[in-house]
């Protein structure tokens, strides 16, 4: 695998399915695990298998039909999640049990009533557990975000130990600031014994909405592996959205960090997971939402019908979208109008363009937008216009 590779591990049949509502059975997960194992995740977080007779199924079931993707499920630090997961895990070509312990001093005290020194015999115990079951073992510190570093580095060092594979530092509560998660992971990264021999991964929640910027500082600083779900969706204000952290190492090449996800999928499968979800993505979403590639200012759309360049970053045929939308609303100019009305057949002089955009501001006053039809009318009311038909 190459230094710049960033392994993508993806969560949403495990954290995004955590969502009340979202709750998917069997055979849609399946077809969503088909579907990024087509997309070219590394990793399919496929549940958490104790968790519910269900879940088990879930995992035993993808473990299965999984090709190429590592196939990995989710345990506490408890003796019987880490069998129970192994169980589920055993038809995987290749099985990850992910396994951990809250490391922040507020994890310690109110959920454990424990120590440090107890916290990381546990992790380790789970640790060499799992790891009599299966070779990759990852292990997670949970609230690693508000953890102290020296601690932290503690912790991964005796993880390391015990056999881990790759070290999570979940930013639990979405608390870090970019800078704040870069730096946390170049200070592991230089302070912990065997790092450069197991994998750095990155889980960010987005409650302050810095998820996808705190992946990209971790793996700007090392990580080697992000997690995320498909649309973001999560726990609270949810993970880091997969198809952004793809898209910006792809626009970002100075970076020197790439995947291997066939970005040409992401829409399709963010269309695919919303639906089955019954969750519906903000039209505003960066990369999949419907109003990403849609121009309905005058000035940009002027801009995008002249050089598509001039108002968009990335061509939104990269993602699997057709072509950008010129959306026509009051603010639009005659530029978008004659585009659109050259595109249902009207080729307009400037002089018909000009009485052809006065009844359409009156009719796009009156309408949030003014579709095709709308246009064929305006045709029939207007007279020059209605020769050029
Ligand atoms: O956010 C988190 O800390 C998690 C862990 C269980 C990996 O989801
Ligand atoms: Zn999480």
């Amino acid at each position: 695998m190459s230094d710049n590779k960033v392994q993508i591990f993806d969560t949403t049949l495990r954290d995004g399915e955590q969502v009340p509502g979202c709750k998917l059975n069997t055979k849609q997960k399946l077809v969503i695990a088909e579907r990024l194992d087509l997309l070219g995740v590394d990793i399919i977080e496929a549940g958490f298998p104790v968790s519910s007779p269900g879940d088990f199924t879930s995992v035993n079931e993808i473990a299965k039909i999984v090709k190429n993707a590592t196939v990995c499920g989710l345990t506490r630090a408890v003796e019987n999640d880490i069998k129970v997961a192994a169980e589920a895990l055993k038809y995987a070509k290749r099985p990850r049990i992910h396994t951990g312990i809250g490391t922040s001093e507020s994890h310690i005290k109110y959920k454990f009533n424990s120590t440090q020194e107890k916290v990381i015999e546990r992790g380790v115990a789970a640790v060499k557990y799992a790891k009599s079951f299966v070779e990759d073992v990852e292990f997670y510190a949970e609230d690693a975000g508000r953890t102290d570093n020296e601690f932290l580095a503690r912790v991964c060092e005796e993880m390391i130990k015990a056999g881990a594979t790759v070290l999570n530092i979940p930013d639990t509560t979405g608390y870090c600031l970019p800078e704040e998660y870069g730096a946390k992971i170049k200070y592991l990264k230089e302070n912990v014994k065997g790092i450069d021999k197991v994998t750095i991964s990155c889980h960010c929640h987005n409650d302050l909405g810095l998820a996808t910027a705190n992946s990209i500082a971790g793996a700007i600083n090392g990580a080697r592996q992000i997690e995320c779900t498909i649309n973001g969706i999560g726990e609270r204000a949810g993970n880091t959205a997969l198809e952004e952290v793809v898209m910006i190492m792809k626009q970002h090449p100075y970076l020197h960090l790439n995947t291997d996800i066939n970005s040409k999928l992401l829409y399709d499968t963010s269309l695919m997971v919303s639906e089955s979800m019954g969750m519906m993505v903000q039209p505003n979403k960066a990369i999949v939402g419907a109003n990403a590639f849609a121009h309905s200012s005058g000035i940009h759309q002027d801009g995008v019908i002249k050089n598509r360049e001039t108002y968009e970053i990335i061509d939104p045929a990269e993602v699997g979208v057709t072509e950008s939308a010129i959306v026509l609303t009051a603010r639009s100019g005659r530029a978008a109008l004659a585009y659109r009305a050259k595109k249902i057949g009207y080729e307009l002089t400037k002089l018909q363009l000009d009485e052809v955009y006065k009844e359409f501001l009156n009719y796009a006053d009156r309408k949030k937008e003014v579709v095709n039809e709308d246009i064929h009318e305006i045709m029939k009311t207007v007279s020059v216009a209605a020769a050029v038909a």
